[in-house]
């Protein structure tokens, strides 16, 4: 069973660093869409059923990175490489969601929360959990159901074609879905409703998002409200970069979740029960002494 990292101090020094060396990353090799598809690919293998798959650095497994759906993703596998030797202390989950948010933060897209912790696996599921781009409807469901995802989040979050390309050798598809693909913004929801442009791309799983009335409402928000756009995109995003992991701030007081729990909230329950035994001891000393 992998552990979980502990989430102290020096944790979180390595993560703001981490943080700043993405940026820098990015900025340099222009990189920001393929980090985003790294995070997303390694989180949306999630399945809430079996609680197999997720945010858990398994990607980067040489089986998982083979799966077709990953074809081009060893360069950002590589490009994570130095800052992962770097900061050692941090898991690879957490590096490669901290890549895909500061993809989308620096890109000009909305700040999306980051919370670390995610445990490391070396368990990498079957080929199939993620989507195929030649399916329709009820494949998108069913695949970011079985992730527990909803409707919104499927539409908020296919938004993110707003950022890269297809590659005809890595996917069979050819072409941006934007004007603009370094530029994190709601014209992929424009383009969508424009229909098919000369050399602009849209899947058949994005044009799905127009047939389908649940998924076209969010399609025609997103379109003319940007700023919902960015709200539910930074909501949706952060549920897909904890697939798998529990953000310890959302979980109830007591609620046992001792697998998951980083190791940061146990010492805060420790501290609490410490403090608590020390006011009573006090306490009872001074009746005590009171009463002699
Ligand atoms: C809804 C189902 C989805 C399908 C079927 C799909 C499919 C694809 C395909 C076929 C490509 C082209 C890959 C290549 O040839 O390089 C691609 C690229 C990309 N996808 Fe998706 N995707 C989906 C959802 C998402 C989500 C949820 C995100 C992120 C939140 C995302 C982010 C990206 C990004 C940023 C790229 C550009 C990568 C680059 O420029 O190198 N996609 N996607």
């Amino acid at each position: 069973m992998p552990m979980a990292p502990v989430v102290d101090a020096a944790y979180l020094k390595s993560i703001d660093k981490a943080r700043r060396d993405l940026r820098a990353l990015i900025a340099e090799k222009n990189c920001a869409p393929i980090m985003l598809r790294l995070a997303w690919h390694d989180a949306g293998t999630y399945d809430a059923t079996t609680k197999t798959g997720g945010a858990n650095g398994s990607i980067r497994n040489e089986e998982e990175l083979n799966h077709g759906a990953n074809n081009g993703l060893k360069i950002a596998i590589a490009l994570c490489e130095p800052i992962k030797a770097k900061y050692r202390n941090i898991t690879y989950a957490d590096l490669y969601q901290l890549a895909g948010v500061v993809a989308v933060e620096v890109t000009g897209g909305p700040t999306v929360d980051f919370v670390p912790g995610r445990k490391d696996s070396l368990v990498s599921p079957r080929e199939g959990r993620l989507p195929d781009a030649k399916k329709g409807t009820q494949h998108l469901r069913d695949i970011f159901y079985r992730m527990g995802l909803s409707d919104k989040d499927i539409v908020a979050l296919s938004g993110a074609h707003t950022l890269g390309r297809a590659h005809p050798e890595r996917s069979g598809f050819d072409g941006a879905w934007t004007e603009q693909p370094l530029k994190f913004d709601n014209s992929y929801f424009l383009e969508l409703l424009k229909g098919e442009s000369e050399g602009l791309l849209q899947l058949p799983t994005d044009k799905c998002l127009l047939e389908d009335p649940s998924f076209r409402s969010y399609v025609e928000l997103y379109a003319k409200d940007e700023d919902a756009f960015f709200k539910d995109y930074a909501e949706s995003h952060k549920k897909l970069s904890e697939l798998g992991f529990r953000d310890p701030s959302s979980l109830p007081a007591g609620s046992g979740c001792e697998v998951s729990t980083p190791t940061v909230l146990v010492q805060g329950a420790v501290g609490v029960v410490v403090a608590a035994a020390v006011v009573i001891f006090g306490y009872l000393y001074e009746v005590q002494r009171k009463s002699k």
